[in-house]
């Protein structure tokens, strides 16, 4: 046969292959080898579902029926492109590495320890070939050559997630099976489903259905961003029949996905609550709010009748989900119920509790109990630690008496360094969502590509015993100010090939320049496939990108001058060890943009850190979070800052100063 030359044959572009995330070995030989109708798929039964998926990928090249099954003669034609499962590999690759080989004149070869890596070889495979690969009718005259090559590659991480908020918005079963189509591509195995909140219940339980028919619609749904006060006027609503999650977790199966469904409890409740008011500690009749933010309604944590009720549910989650981990949320309780509550004083009392962080650990633990009952291990957010994430612990209390059960996995997102180190010094195995690298809601001012590409989710300073215990990452799509899948597409797209990136590839290896190369590649795809990811990832920052960090202060236009001057604000008490803080300038109203030249952190008036930057704050926000690097903290003295600061053709702009850290 003669040898085709490749696309590749003065090398790959930038020195890497157009592969997302990028392999660890790559060797790329001469030549290349075309695959064209007549070839050939051979796989051993087990490989049954991975070979149906390459066919699926080549059938522009190879038309219908390309797969010949070992063992079973397919009639005329070759079988080059062989996938081998061989168990020997297991040490080197682990179950999600392969190898794959292109000869030009042999064909191909995909071997992996198990069918996982197998079905990765086929992913890194499909982005060597023309992006028209993706189309569902390409031109005609592509060819459809592979470059020869040997890749080698194995995942830095067992956890690579990607979490969508459909309690916000329901998107449905169609964009769902996309999503899972575009993580499997990138190596991503695990689907965080965010199915319940306050704003909708989204998946149907037999025994509860008033959970759906009341709990998953709305009557109207907050725009406009965090406190607005404007409203759609549209009812908003939709949950997933049981029916269609069992076909819509076999279809992630399919892909090496394994989907963890998130039913948020204690807080995040309203739904539930308004569903079934006695599931609540007031019992009250609410309706689902419209409304976004944290509410109050909370799971009653003394009540035997709302343990049963978590049971059962637990009963359908575990048989609908078959993956190893069922999450149970627990972020961001408002303590508010259960402070009034003469039940939970009740509680308290009879089991030694002493603050609401260890009620809510000792709810944790029971809920905990009965997903591992069900063969499952529990997640939760980091707040089960019994941490102060928020303030809402009154007086700073946090668990003292109470302490999370030793296999929870504890899904860090916020608190910096000292909430982290509480998760690792526990024991707890820990996936890494830190909220400032991660979420998908923030914009690209905030998150941007490089920013996202430089996330490491392992924390500084572990020992190697530590280390094995981050399982990985998530990156997160919150779903409130996304009602449209276009709207989505733009905060998810392209960010989560960075993550994807992040997660598979070793640090070393890792280059920003040459990973925005790659992403051409991976954007024509999208463009095929109609997927609207972010062309332009505009720099400017959100409002809803500071919803995380607290108001320190305010400034006022008594404040702002027409010429450069110094103005001082406060820290709001909330500075409470060193460490880096990051302090935002969050414009709310006002005629006039802010302008801000550098802030100071005073340490009983002398400075102690500081930061210059030229950052605009009006409609449009630009460069707008200062970092200061504390080196040591006191307790004992007050902590000012100091801005300099002018308006921007007018000096009538109100706004914010919102803080966040230590990081
Ligand atoms: C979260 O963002 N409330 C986990």
């Amino acid at each position: 046969m003669m040898p085709f030359l490749s696309a590749y044959s003065s090398g790959f572009p930038g020195g890497d292959p157009p592969v997302i995330p990028l392999p660890q070995e790559v060797s790329l030989g001469e030549g290349g080898f075309a695959v064209v109708a007549g070839h050939l798929i051979e796989a051993p039964p087990e490989l049954r579902n991975e070979a149906e998926h390459l066919a699926a990928i080549l059938a522009p090249a190879l038309g219908a029926e390309p797969v010949r099954r070992e063992g079973v003669d397919a009639g005329e034609g070759e079988g080059v492109i062989r996938l081998e499962i061989d168990e020997g590999l297991l040490e080197e690759f682990g179950g999600e590495g392969y190898e794959l080989r292109v000869d030009a004149e042999e064909g191909v070869w995909v071997r992996g320890a198990a069918a996982a890596g197998v079905f990765y070889g086929i992913q890194t495979l499909r982005q060597l070939l023309p992006p028209e690969i993706a189309a569902a009718e390409p031109p005609g005259d592509v060819e459809w050559v592979l470059p020869v090559v040997e890749i080698r590659d194995r995942p830095r991480f067992s956890w690579r997630a990607f979490m969508l908020d459909e309690s916000r918005y329901f998107k449905g079963g169609d964009e769902v099976r996309r999503l899972l189509d575009q993580m499997a591509a990138l190596k991503m195995n695990v689907f965080h489903w965010h199915l319940t909140d306050d704003q909708g219940w989204r998946i149907e339980i037999l025994k509860y259905p008033r959970l759906t028919e009341v709990g998953a619609w709305r009557s109207d749904s907050q725009i406009g961003g965090w406190n607005s006060e404007q409203y759609s006027g549209e009812p908003h609503g939709g949950f997933y029949a049981q029916d269609e999650i069992r076909e819509i977790v076999a279809y992630a199966a399919a892909r090496h996905i394994v989907i963890v469904p998130e039913i948020g409890m204690p807080g995040h409740a309203s739904a539930a609550v308004a569903a079934y008011p006695w599931l609540g500690t007031k019992e009250e009749e609410i309706e689902v709010p419209g409304r976004f933010g944290k509410h109050e309604p909370t799971f009653n944590p003394a009540s035997k009748r709302v343990y049963e009720a978590i049971g059962h549910i637990f009963d359908e989650v575990a048989e609908l989900f078959p993956g190893p981990v069922i999450h149970l949320g627990g972020d961001e309780v408002k303590f508010n119920h259960w402070r009034e509550s003469e039940e939970v004083a009740a509680l308290m009392e009879r089991e030694g509790l002493e603050t609401m962080a260890d009620v809510q650990i000792y709810f944790t633990n029971r809920v905990a109990a009965m997903i591992e009952e069900r063969g499952r291990r529990a997640m939760g957010w980091n707040e089960i630690l019994g941490g102060d994430l928020h303030g809402f612990l009154q007086d700073g209390q946090t668990a003292s008496a109470a302490t999370l059960a030793p296999g929870t996995v504890v899904h860090f997102w916020k608190g910096g360094t000292n909430e982290a180190r509480r998760a690792i010094d526990g024991g707890y195995s820990v996936v890494n969502s830190n909220h400032s690298d991660t979420y998908l809601d923030y914009g690209y001012g905030r998150i941007s590509l490089e920013r996202a590409y430089s996330f490491d989710p392992m924390f500084q300073g572990l020992s190697p015993s530590e280390q094995e215990r981050i399982l990985g990452l998530g990156t997160q799509m919150w779903g409130e100010w996304i009602p449209t899948v276009e709207r989505m597409e733009y905060q998810v797209y392209p960010r989560i090939a960075a993550y994807a990136e992040v997660g598979w590839t070793e640090p070393g290896r890792k280059n920003f320049a040459s990973f925005r190369e790659r992403l051409a590649a991976k954007a024509a795809r999208w463009e095929i496939l109609g997927i609207g990811y972010a062309r332009d990832q505009a720099t400017a920052y959100q409002r809803g990108d500071f919803f995380n960090f607290v108001e320190i202060d305010e400034w006022t236009p008594e404040q702002v001058g027409a010429e450069w001057g110094e103005v001082e604000f406060s820290t709001g008490g909330r500075l409470s060890g060193a460490g880096i803080w990051e302090v935002a300038f969050v414009y709310t109203h006002g005629a006039h943009a802010l302008e801000i030249e550098s802030l100071a952190l005073l340490e009983d008036g002398r400075e102690v850190a500081r930061d210059e930057r030229r950052a605009f704050s009006g409609n449009r926000m630009n460069d707008v979070v200062f970092r200061l690097a504390l080196e040591t903290h006191n307790p004992d003295v007050e902590y000012l800052l100091r801005a300099r600061i002018r308006g921007s053709e007018g000096t009538d702009s109100h706004g914010e100063l919102r803080m966040q850290g230590p990081l």
